[in-house]
């Protein structure tokens, strides 16, 4: 089904201005979309109108902030298929879902000796926390091993697994290569050692269908703000009968049943994880960005994103000297790339000059960066409010760069 792009572009004030003087291009989706007016209208409705605390309350506004703050989780539920709305917890984003795992893990589960696996192409919030979790528990960090094409090797993570692996993680797509990883497989071959997984998902539900009961993976996180929603909200999925056995997180309101000072009995899913006075506003911003995405189809949005990329890579392998970053077979919403002898530091900030946003640097993967042996990448991530005529604004730009410092 073709697109109304104005329709949809139209729904996205932010992008409508010039920046430098010129018309914005915004190809840094893959660090954060822009919002529509959808989700803005329905935090600034809250705000204006709503806003009072949730769960505790018996008067109206209460009652109405929690039955929307509540919706949010049945719409996060029906967008990943997931089995209950007890299986979807409430975080600050990505890295929050992914420290509670493993916190929670180190003091439940891991024990010296036992072994965690990552992969050299994670997001440095799906490293550093595991790193934390061995330094505490006396666990071991393995990683699985990159290819040159940007795929992970394999047939070194099957060599990797064995009766010690408590934990398998990795990304669905990396944030910097763009790599779709196999996860069916992945998950597959961490359960048949008994092992449990986490999936950092953050690029893959803004741009494709996520299954989490056809992926079957114990944990799967996302952040709300690349999936046209707020920043500072995020979901952890997690299996009901993992969660129930694992101890809370933070303590505080909300996450407790009943408290003395002789003892504490926790609350019940999804609350048990819930400490504090969450982001209810974005709680409510998620809920109108998951319509959003359903308006527009999640189906529509991967496929036109995958159109959008195979442009900007036939664009892209039309110029002399771009060096693609990361060439895997299944690479999806994102084209990491250097051009010969110019920092991709520079470029960016010609680039930027000219309205066009694009990522520059590390993209907080620092190892993937010394794999390739590269000080940083230039990476343009695509959203469904991108359009053809602005990859062609973009490779204008690169050769304007080319011509500055070729
Ligand atoms: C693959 C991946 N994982 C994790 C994160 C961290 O997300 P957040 O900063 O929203 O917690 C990102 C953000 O860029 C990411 O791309």
């Amino acid at each position: 089904m073709a697109l109304n792009l104005e329709n949809i572009r139209a729904q996205f004030p932010v992008l409508h201005q010039e920046v430098n003087g010129r018309p914005l291009v915004y190809f840094d989706n893959a660090a954060t979309s822009q919002k529509p007016k959808m989700v803005i209208d329905a935090i600034a409705q809250y705000y204006n109108k709503e806003n009072s605390n949730i769960h505790r309350g018996v008067h109206y506004l209460s009652q109405l902030a929690t039955d929307k703050y509540e919706k949010a989780r049945e719409a996060i539920r029906r967008l990943l298929n997931a089995k209950a709305v007890e299986e979807i917890i409430f975080t600050r984003g990505t890295t929050e879902a992914i420290n509670l795992v493993a916190n929670c893990l180190t003091r439940s589960l891991f024990k010296p000796g036992d072994e965690i696996i990552i992969s050299a192409i994670e997001h440095h919030s799906n490293i550093v926390p595991w790193q934390m979790a061995c330094e505490q528990s006396g666990a071991v960090l393995k990683v699985i091993p990159v290819l040159d094409s940007g795929e992970l090797d394999m047939d070194a993570y099957k060599a990797l697994l064995n009766e010690k692996t408590k934990f398998v993680t990795v990304n669905s797509i990396s944030n910097a290569l763009g790599t779709v990883n196999p996860i069916e497989e992945i998950i597959a071959l961490a359960h048949a050692k008994g092992a449990l997984i986490l999936i950092d998902g953050a690029q893959s539900v803004p741009h494709a269908k996520v299954d989490v009961q056809a992926l079957d993976a114990d944990f799967y996180c996302f952040s709300a703000h690349k999936m046209y929603g707020p920043t500072g909200v995020g979901v952890l999925h997690g299996k009901k009968e993992i969660l129930e056995k694992m101890p809370p997180y933070h303590g505080g309101g909300e996450m407790i049943k009943e408290v003395t000072f002789e003892g504490t009995t926790y609350n019940d899913l999804p609350f048990k994880f819930e400490g504090g006075t969450p982001n209810i506003a974005g709680g409510i911003g998620v809920e109108a960005a998951v319509r959003f995405m359903e308006e527009v189809g999640v189906e529509n949005i991967a496929n036109y994103e995958a159109e959008l990329l195979a442009y900007a890579l036939e664009k892209l392998k039309e110029i002399e000297g771009v060096q693609f970053i990361g060439e895997a077979k299944n690479r999806a919403g994102l084209v990491s790339f250097n051009l010969k002898g110019i920092h991709p530091y520079d470029a960016g900030t010609v680039l930027d000059k000219l309205g066009i946003a694009i990522r520059t640097g590390h993209h907080c993967a620092q190892p993937v960066m010394d794999r390739f042996d590269v000080p940083g990448t230039m990476r343009a991530s695509f959203a469904v409010y991108n359009t053809k005529q602005e990859i062609d604004v973009f490779i204008a730009g690169i050769h304007r760069v080319k011509q500055m410092f070729g």
